[in-house]
């Protein structure tokens, strides 16, 4: 009999519920998103979004249900964004999940948002060959791991200031393009030139190979501030020039890092997932790497890169599988590690 667990992801600004079958069939996976609140301050608002967590949440879990066709009884598990996250964001899933579990007596199973973007591409393309490296870039986070079977993860690189999605939040900013960055710095750059603005790639000192972004960050500000009036028109030539020179040096910088794990960790597959997989110059630069060296390459589809409560489901399935559920007492954990071992990717060897 086929086992349909229902998700709920709200750790950030969006409020997602999905219902998914054996941990690989999407029987339903509803997403409703917050751009239209956050949009005027630039960025997510932790307080406008809980509260709007709290009042949309009853409907995506109706639709959701609706459009999987079921009812409660048709359930075999809840399961909850755990962390990390925004605290008031977490708290109104979670507490939602709770009074369901309770309500129906169904066991409850609380999942780490990181590890849910890793396992989305799973639910794209079902067996992935391991040991596979998986980059996971998002608003929140830039990880990239060694999955070496289905439940380990190793964290390899981590980010020592900003996440990539981050770094294209802030160049929109300063370019007055609206929120969230990265899809319109990822359409701007398409019609850049890619060499017309200097980025110098990081250098630190001690040999780590951490992700750095606030580097790039300061170099478009310094940009900006020696030509101010080129940048004005947001359509302009200037701006698409910056925006491609920006992607170019952001892509390089993750791409230096994942060719390094590859080179010595052998992997047999590339995984790509988080919102910021959403970018083209990423997409296409991961699918060059992948064919150069004959590796099985997964980019997770658009829609399950950015937040959705599918690949919490799909997470989920692991740890059901395994026996593993919670308490009524699941409390949020904002600072939630995805990995279970840390192994940081160095250049001395
Ligand atoms: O995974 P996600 O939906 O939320 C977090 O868990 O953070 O990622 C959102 C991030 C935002 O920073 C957004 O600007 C970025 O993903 N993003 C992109 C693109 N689409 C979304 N960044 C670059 N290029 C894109 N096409
Ligand atoms: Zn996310």
């Amino acid at each position: 009999m086929e086992r349909l667990i229902l998700s709920i992801e709200t750790s950030c600004d969006d409020t997602s519920v999905a219902v998914v079958s054996d941990g690989g069939t999407i029987r339903a996976n509803v997403v409703s998103s917050q751009i239209e609140e956050h949009a005027p301050y630039l960025g997510v608002v932790p307080e406008i979004a809980s509260r709007a967590h709290l009042t949309n949440i009853p409907q995506v879990f109706q639709a959701a249900m609706t459009r999987a066709g079921i009812g409660l009884n048709d359930l075999s598990a809840v399961a909850v964004t755990q962390g990390p996250g925004l605290i008031g964001s977490l708290l109104v899933g979670l507490n939602f999940a709770k009074g369901l579990a309770l309500g129906t007596g169904l066991p409850l199973i609380g999942v780490n948002h990181i590890r849910a973007h890793a396992r989305a591409a799973f639910l794209a393309f079902g067996e992935i060959p391991l040991p596979a490296l998986v980059l996971i870039v998002s608003g929140g986070h830039s990880h990239l791991f060694l999955r070496q079977d289905d439940d380990a993860l190793t964290l390899l690189v981590k980010t020592r200031d900003d996440s990539a999605g981050e770094a294209f939040d802030k160049l929109a900013k300063m370019l007055d393009l609206g929120f969230p960055g990265g899809p319109v710095v990822d359409r701007l750059a398409a019609a850049g030139d890619p060499r017309a603005y200097r980025f110098s790639q990081p250098k630190i000192s001690d040999g780590s190979l951490d992700f750095s972004f606030s580097g790039m960050k300061t170099a478009a500000l310094r940009h900006l501030e020696s030509h101010p009036t080129d940048f004005r028109d947001p359509e302009g030539q200037p701006v698409r020039d910056l925006c491609a020179s920006f992607q170019t040096a952001v892509v390089q910088h993750l791409m230096h890092r994942v060719n390094l794990a590859r080179e010595r960790y052998q992997p047999r597959s590339l995984v790509l997932g988080g919102g910021v997989a959403c970018n083209s110059g990423l997409r296409e630069a991961f699918r060059l790497l992948g064919k150069k060296h004959d590796l099985a390459t997964f980019l997770t589809p658009p829609a399950l890169c950015t937040d959705n409560a599918a690949m919490v489901a799909a997470e989920a399935w692991q740890r059901a599988r395994r026996g593993e559920h919670d308490g009524l007492d699941l409390a949020p954990d904002i600072k939630f590690p995805a990995y279970d071992a840390y192994a940081p990717l160095h250049s001395g060897g």
